[in-house]
């Protein structure tokens, strides 16, 4: 179902292709280390370009195509590229284009990756457009629930941060949405959910928008954990007055019901401490290594024969 077609956002999934895609990422979990024999993407290239930085989301994609016998061309900093002479996003995906089988795009720009897709007769996926979407983090986020926590459906979810910049949290509630979950949102005041993710997700989901952090890390059975997006602020002093509005120590988790997790799609700044990250709760390095197994299984399911 997903052949030749681009992933810009989350609601381009519906719950049988994201379930199709965990099944496949099943089989490339079991199946990582021994793909590269088969060659299943030999003679394919995917290209990154990424406008801006990236360690996971770059990194997993080019390693998951290594890994599927397949090539990849990099552009990891449009510094070194022509856009800084100027060149528009359009044209360089027309060059882009023919020169791969399969486009991952991340750009600071909203809806960019969107317009990539308008200009590319190759399938492209966004790989985070500003503070828009980032589409493949949900689907290693929605993973991660399944394996550690065996199951999506019926889950409390507590999302607290940066819910105004933060894409992987639009992402992941617009999918969430297929679900049949409790939401808990916490947030600075300044920093609530955009409006445009409200309205699309407050009559599918039972969403609370909460102040009690303390009752919400009691019941949850995951908190998911997000930095205050500091390259989104114009005015930087408006940041640096909310760093630390958040924190999770060992305190905290030492009260989270048995058998719930935190998640974070990293990177973590200071919003968990990093004690906690021996904790066996703490889930956030294990979530990332689901990239690989994730966006195996994508980039076989859109541009495999
Ligand atoms: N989670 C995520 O998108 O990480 P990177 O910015 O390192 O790609």
């Amino acid at each position: 179902m997903l052949k030749n077609k681009s992933l810009i956002s989350v609601s381009d999934l519906d719950k049988g292709d994201i379930e199709d895609i965990f099944e496949k990422a099943d089989y490339m979990y079991q199946n990582m280390n021994n793909m590269r024999q088969n060659e299943p993407m030999k003679l394919k290239i995917l290209s990154t370009l990424f406008y801006e930085p990236s360690t996971r989301t770059r990194l997993s994609f080019e390693s998951a195509m290594e890994r599927l016998g397949g090539s990849v061309i990099s552009m990891a900093d449009s510094k070194t590229s022509s856009f800084s002479k100027g060149e528009t996003l359009a044209d360089t995906i027309r060059i882009v284009e023919s020169y791969s089988d399969i486009i991952v795009i991340r750009h600071p720009l909203e809806g960019a990756a969107l317009l990539a897709s308008r200009f590319s007769s190759k399938p492209v996926i966004n790989a985070g457009d500003g503070s828009g979407e980032h589409p493949t983090q949900t689907l290693v986020d929605l993973y991660t629930i399944k394996k550690e926590l065996g199951d999506i459906e019926n889950k409390e979810i507590t999302i607290i941060g940066d819910l105004k910049y933060g894409r992987t949290v639009h992402s992941l509630l617009l999918a969430l949405t297929r679900y049949h979950v409790k939401i808990n949102l916490v947030s600075p005041a300044n920093l609530k959910l955009p409006d445009y993710v409200y309205k699309e997700i407050k009559n599918k989901l039972d969403v609370n928008i909460i102040d009690d952090i303390e009752q919400s890390i009691k019941q949850s059975d995951v908190l998911y954990i997000t930095r205050i997006q500091k390259e989104r602020f114009t005015d930087k002093n408006e940041y640096y007055k909310l760093i630390g509005s958040y924190k999770i120590t060992k305190k905290e988790v030492e009260k989270m019901k048995e058998n719930s997790i935190i998640m974070h799609p990293l990177p973590r700044i200071d919003e968990i401490d990093v004690e906690v990250d021996f904790m066996k709760k703490a889930k956030y390095f294990k979530q990332a290594s689901y990239g690989i197994p994730i966006r195996m299984a994508l980039i076989s399911m859109i541009a495999g024969d």
